[in-house]
């Protein structure tokens, strides 16, 4: 039977690839907020006027600004200028005073089952609370302050008291190892760290709070670290600097006026991984990031706050977290769910069991999990009534075709809008995606460019590309956008705005456009890998290794994974006579794990005498990806050692076998 069903399945979506555009379905086309392609001619006839508008419709401002955006001194642009807002203001005390208090803004579900369900009311409570523990320690508007947290409803609290006081935040992720944290802790010179006993992953529990003392014990910058009780587990709290989460709030007063702060006031840094060793600090402002994370979650989700129930799967420490399921959400007024656990864990079912608990009407993942779903098979989404799912939507990578039609199909029944959105930490929110009543998607392609931005294909030159492949830029400022590298201006203009100069935006993703002017995003063009939508660099993750006492050198480059889009692979080098072992590569894949954290270990370890190099002693990578792809050598003749490939293809054919 089983088969029987599958084969029919299967059946189904090969008809399907053959489907060229899938328009919006009729019933949800009708009810769309917006279903009239004339928003992107109103936005296109004036740009600025376009978000002016959405800043006024979607905010609540102090004050209102002067300027729309100022340009006069790129790439360092400014939005809203003398405008005054508070982003946590706009997240829960305006609905709260608008009698939302009793709304809930997150179905919580831990690991083991528990429910909570916190209303705005509760996150405002909290929030005013931990902000005046915060206060009473000293930390003040422009203190950076860490989140090191899980998926737990005190993130949100976390990240929305610090905006409440001024206060940037930096969230590390929490698969990100200790070592990683500190790093970005030393980077932002964070005064504070927001952090939890342990947390809990399909079943077991880590110690967090102690393994962070064991990194943290020397970063003097550091004077408070608050502490929620989240497991249990045990752990030290020092005297004089850290302080229990629940304590804190129950000492701290209840009122905390949210303070107006200037529109380019600093909202939050997010590290993200970019072509060398050390990560970036991408730092987002209050005005124009608000703008962005309200206007695309209200209108890319067609979110109807009154009726949607909205789940965004990602983690909180990407910036997919921080806008879509904090910031963008909780501007809306809207309710989420949020969920602590792993997708196959109690079951590969427990995505699918919650929506249908809550009802969800809007899901938001990344293809690397849809890959997953659809490898376990359809009897899991099969066991849970989705009739409630109406718009589905993909982030992180290029989503496969294949995939696509599986989730247009299976999960969403075919009655729901995909829209594949594509963007990057840099850019604050989405940028190129359907809108899900107006625009036809193409299984595979992030489609267009959302009313008010300015996105192109060029070649080397800056040339526009009408159809074809080169370079993705980005032709005009966007509210939403990174303003620099945290302390790093330069490497800011550097990164960003030095091929075309400062009025066009590298991207860094290499992209297509077809005739009908679809945006086809085929991957970076930089060090950058992206294994499972994670974004991490080549540069660092080599660094990791090397640091290993018996590596003399290594090259990594990602290679294209089935299913995690792309995977880590290191060629490595051993110090002298050193002989690779299976103990040994387990070593080090701990190792990395350790420098950086569990999603950083490379999926396969070459052992090789040598590397290929130009004769100035460049690695070339290049070519080690040709031959970990199974591709024609491109050209070799700048190799100092042509003899160094024929040793690795054959090492890389035996090795690949297995
Ligand atoms: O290469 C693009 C890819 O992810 C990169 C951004 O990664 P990050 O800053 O970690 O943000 C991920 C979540 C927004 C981009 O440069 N990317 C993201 N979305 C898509 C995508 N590639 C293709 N299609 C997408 N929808």
């Amino acid at each position: 039977m089983a088969t029987q069903e599958t084969s029919q399945l299967e059946r189904e979506l090969g008809e399907l690839l053959d489907v060229e555009r899938f328009a919006p379905p009729e019933s949800f086309r009708s009810g769309a907020l917006w279903n009239d392609p004339k928003v992107y001619e109103e936005a296109e006839a004036d740009w600025q006027g376009w978000w002016a508008r959405q800043a006024e419709e979607l905010l609540d401002w102090a004050q209102p600004w002067d300027t729309v955006m100022d340009d006069s001194d790129p790439p360092f642009y400014k939005w809203f200028a003398g405008g005054k807002l508070n982003a946590s203001h706009n997240c829960l005390d305006r609905h709260v005073a608008a009698g939302r208090g009793d709304r809930v803004a997150f179905h919580w579900r831990g690991e083991e089952g528990e429910e909570r369900d916190v209303t705005y009311a509760d996150l405002l409570r909290d929030v005013q609370k931990l902000a005046n523990a915060l206060k009473d320690r000293g930390i003040g508007s422009g203190d950076v302050v860490g989140i090191f947290l899980p998926m737990i409803p005190e993130v949100v609290v976390a990240m929305l008291a610090c905006a409440r006081i001024g206060a940037p935040h930096n969230v590390v992720f929490g698969g990100f190892s200790p070592e990683s944290v500190r790093e970005r802790m030393e980077f932002s010179d964070a005064k504070a760290l927001i952090t939890v006993d342990g947390a809990r992953r399909k079943g077991k529990t880590a110690p967090i709070k102690s393994a962070v003392d064991e990194v943290m014990g020397d970063l003097e910058t550091i004077e408070t670290i608050v502490v929620v009780r989240h497991t249990g587990v045990d752990c030290e709290l020092r005297e004089g600097r850290d302080v229990w989460y629940h304590e804190a709030l129950e000492a701290a007063d209840d009122e905390c006026p949210a303070e107006p702060l200037d529109a380019e006031h600093p909202l939050y840094i997010l590290y993200t991984s970019g072509s060398t060793a050390k990560p970036k600090g991408i730092l987002h402002t209050t005005g124009g990031y608000l703008t962005g994370a309200a206007y695309t979650q209200r209108y890319v989700f067609d979110l109807r706050p009154d009726e949607d129930v909205w789940w965004c799967s990602a983690d909180v420490g990407w910036v997919t977290g921080h806008s879509y399921i904090v910031y963008g959400p909780l501007l809306n007024g809207a309710t989420s769910v949020m969920y602590e656990g792993a997708p196959d864990y109690p079951d590969k079912d427990v995505w699918w069991s919650l929506c249908d608990r809550y009802d969800v009407t809007l899901f938001y993942t990344a293809p690397t999990a849809i890959r997953a779903c659809m490898k376990w098979g359809p009897q899991y989404p099969e066991r849970h009534d989705l009739s409630s799912l109406r718009l589905l939507g993909s982030v992180g990578e290029p989503i496969n075709p294949k995939a696509w039609l599986w989730y247009w199909k299976v999960i969403g029944g075919g009655r729901c809008p995909i829209v594949d959105t594509w963007w990057q930490t840099e850019t604050g929110s989405i940028l190129i995606s359907p809108l899900p009543g107006i625009t036809e998607a193409k299984p595979g392609s992030a489609t267009v460019p959302l009313p008010g931005i300015d996105a192109a294909v060029v070649d080397e030159d800056g040339q526009e590309i009408g159809e074809g492949q080169g370079l993705l830029v980005l032709r005009r400022p966007w509210p939403s956008m990174l303003r620099t590298l945290y302390r790093e201006d330069e490497r800011f203009v550097e990164t960003y705005f030095s091929k075309f100069g400062p009025r066009t935006y590298l991207v860094g993703d290499a992209a297509r456009r077809d005739s009908d002017g679809y945006f086809w995003v085929v991957g970076r063009i930089d060090d950058v890998i992206n294994v499972s939508g994670h974004r991490l660099s080549t540069a660092e993750v080599e660094s990791a290794i090397v640091s290993h006492g018996k590596v003399a050198e290594a090259a990594v480059i990602g290679q294209a994974d089935e299913d995690t889009g792309q995977a880590i692979c290191a060629f490595v080098t051993l110090e002298g006579d050193l002989e690779g072992t299976g103990d040994l590569e387990s070593e080090l894949r701990e190792h990395v794990a350790k420098r950086i954290g569990k999603l950083a270990r490379p999926k396969r370890v070459i052992w090789t005498a040598d590397l290929p190099k130009t004769r100035s002693g460049k690695i070339m990578r290049r070519l080690l990806r040709d031959i970990a792809e199974g591709r024609e050598l491109g050209d070799v003749t700048t190799l100092r050692d042509p003899g160094v490939m024929k040793d690795l293809e054959g090492k890389f054919a035996s090795d690949g076998d297995g």
